[in-house]
């Protein structure tokens, strides 16, 4: 490679390409780039099946083979970089039942999971759910904790779960982890975790209508001045409104 004399215009660098099949028809696509990006690049406009593009909403779930290789793969499309000889397709969504519950009327212990979700009962221990999981959560092991009864362990172990369907799709046992898994975790932060008495103080503050003033005042700022607050909670400096 010369280097490039004064006045030269630099020459743009190609990308390598690969082929990807999505929907059974072939693309040549950039190689390197997400598979979002590899569909929105070869014409599809996404509005289903895409949302925060940043591997936090679990919106993007797809499965994949690769050349040469008898394996289903998952991940998320967002964060999944597409590889030559992909053969893809998305999840839009994963159809899942959510049973109904008063979060007020129920008690945090197994059996109110097993009364509205007794399939996790049916768990086969085949850690499919597992090796599947994009979070690379311990799923399969999340179950065995919550059938002993150990919803504060099992909470701590799940709560990453971004409710992709991923696991729900390979599990013989047909169970919904991520309504489980939020079950469980509605179940800890109602009745199991340390209540923190500074936020209860805060809640009971706005409640009695402490803050008012301020947030009138907020609503009535313009956008030029909500710029200038911005900045300054960036620079952490105090904000006195
Ligand atoms: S536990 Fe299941 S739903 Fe949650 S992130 Fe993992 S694969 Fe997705
Ligand atoms: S995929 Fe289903 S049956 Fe298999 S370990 Fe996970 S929860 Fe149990
Ligand atoms: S778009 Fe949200 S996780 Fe991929």
């Amino acid at each position: 490679m010369g280097r490039r004399t004064k006045g030269e215009t630099p020459k743009e660098v190609e990308p390598r390409m690969v082929t990807i099949y999505f929907m059974g028809k072939a693309y040549q696509v950039p190689e390197g780039i997400t598979i979002i990006k590899a569909l929105e690049y070869i014409g599809y406009k996404l509005i289903r099946g895409v949302g925060c593009r940043g591997g936090f909403c679990g919106a993007c779930t797809t499965f994949y083979r690769k050349k040469n290789d008898y394996r289903l793969y998952s991940g998320l499309a967002c964060q999944t970089p597409v590889e030559d000889g992909m053969y893809l397709t998305q999840l839009p969504f994963v159809p899942a039942e959510r049973r109904k519950y008063d979060i007020n009327n129920v008690k945090p212990d197994v059996n109110t999971i097993l009364s509205l979700y007794p399939e996790i009962a049916r768990c086969v221990g085949c850690n499919a759910c597992t090796k599947v999981c994009p979070q690379e959560l311990p799923v399969m092991d999340a179950i065995q904790t919550i059938l002993r009864g150990d919803l504060a362990k099992a909470a701590k172990m799940i709560f990453d779960c971004i409710a992709c369907g991923a696991c729900s799709m390979r599990c013989p046992a047909e169970i919904v982890h991520y309504n489980v898994f939020q079950l469980v975790r509605r179940l800890y932060g109602k009745y199991i975790a340390p209540k923190a008495k500074h936020l209860e103080k805060r809640v009971e503050e706005i409640e009695n209508g402490n803050y008012e003033e301020q947030f009138k005042k907020l609503l009535s700022m313009s956008v030029d001045d909500w710029k200038v607050l911005a900045e300054k909670l960036q620079k952490g400096e105090d904000i006195v409104l």
